[in-house]
């Protein structure tokens, strides 16, 4: 269902990781989360969340949590944000959309031995293959005592992740909203569980999240329209200056896709009145 591993770049050394986190701090950004790729799978990752976080960045990561537990207090102390632990369904559904035995199993291993040394949120990616554990994840990550956010999955040309059907999503939708009314750790906003029930307009700034590829390339406008296939090096054009130099206007308009990423920061940025409370009583309350 992902399409970013089948990208073929190489690492970047960890001087020009550093470069680019530089450029980033100085173009204004505050937050950042590595994905990658599989972040955990650096064996420089503790140098460089360590220098992200004494930028100051609000460093977090998104992993599929197989080495969380081995490599968890290497990095628990330069995390100053989240850890993002993927799980797309409970055990067997999981393990098939990931396509490897034993990877929920390692997930929820990795959980239970990191969440009194970091902050935790699962993050669920919803397609048609995991409708039907929504509830259950939800209800894992409540016993779990860690956060949940949820997403909907873009169909990306290089992917075989179905996307759900209107009526469907709108269905999981209204599910969840009543499961977060009833105090379930879920972190999304209200607003943007509307959004992908059809039942609000959003505007898309996709300009509020910067992306950098693998390659030291940026990914301009978005993850969508962009699908990794081309951008300017931040090695050659400072980050600003290619990101000011971009024709946005012609993305005025576009809701092509429903990640919560490009959504949430879209809706805080419309200031959304709701989307604000959401964040200060996250139960929705
Ligand atoms: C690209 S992965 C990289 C980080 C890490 N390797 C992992 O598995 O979480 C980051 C997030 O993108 C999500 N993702 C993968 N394919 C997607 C798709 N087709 N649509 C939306 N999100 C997707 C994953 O579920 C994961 O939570
Ligand atoms: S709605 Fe999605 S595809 Fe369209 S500009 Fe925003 S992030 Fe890109």
């Amino acid at each position: 269902m992902c399409p970013f591993w089948r990208r073929s770049s190489k690492d970047l050394s960890t001087q020009k990781e550093k470069e680019i986190l530089r450029q980033l701090y100085n173009s204004g950004v505050c937050a950042i989360g590595f994905e990658g790729g599989e972040p955990l799978l650096r064996k420089d990752l503790p140098e460089i969340l360590a220098y992200s976080s004494s930028l100051p960045l609000h460093t977090s990561i998104i992993t599929n949590g197989t080495l969380l537990k081995s490599r968890i207090d290497e990095i628990a102390p330069y995390i100053s944000g989240i850890v993002f632990v993927s799980l797309d369904g409970m055990q067997k559904t999981h393990d098939l959309v990931r396509g490897v035995d034993g990877c929920f199993k390692r997930a929820v291993e990795g959980i239970t031995a990191a969440k009194d040394k970091v902050s935790i949120t699962i993050n669920m990616t919803v397609m048609a293959e995991n409708f039907h554990d929504i509830e259950d994840v939800v209800k894992l990550a409540k016993d779990l005592d860690v956060k949940i956010v949820l997403s909907v999955a873009h169909e990306y040309r290089s992917t075989d992740a179905t996307a759900p059907e209107t009526d469907e999503l709108k269905k999981v939708a209204q599910q969840l909203i009543l499961l977060k009314r009833k105090g379930y750790p879920i972190m999304n906003t209200t607003s943007y569980l509307k959004v992908i029930a059809k039942e609000r307009n959003w505007n898309c700034k996709p300009w509020s999240v910067v992306n950098v590829g693998t390659d030291g390339r940026l990914v301009l406008p978005c993850y969508v329209h962009n699908q990794y296939e081309t951008g300017v090096s931040v090695f050659e054009n400072s980050i600003k200056a290619a990101s000011s130099a971009f024709d946005w206007e012609a993305m005025r308009g576009c809701v092509k896709c429903n990640l919560h990423c490009y959504v949430e920061p879209s809706l805080v940025l419309s200031w959304d009145l709701h989307s604000w409370a959401d964040w200060i009583f996250p139960t929705g309350k």
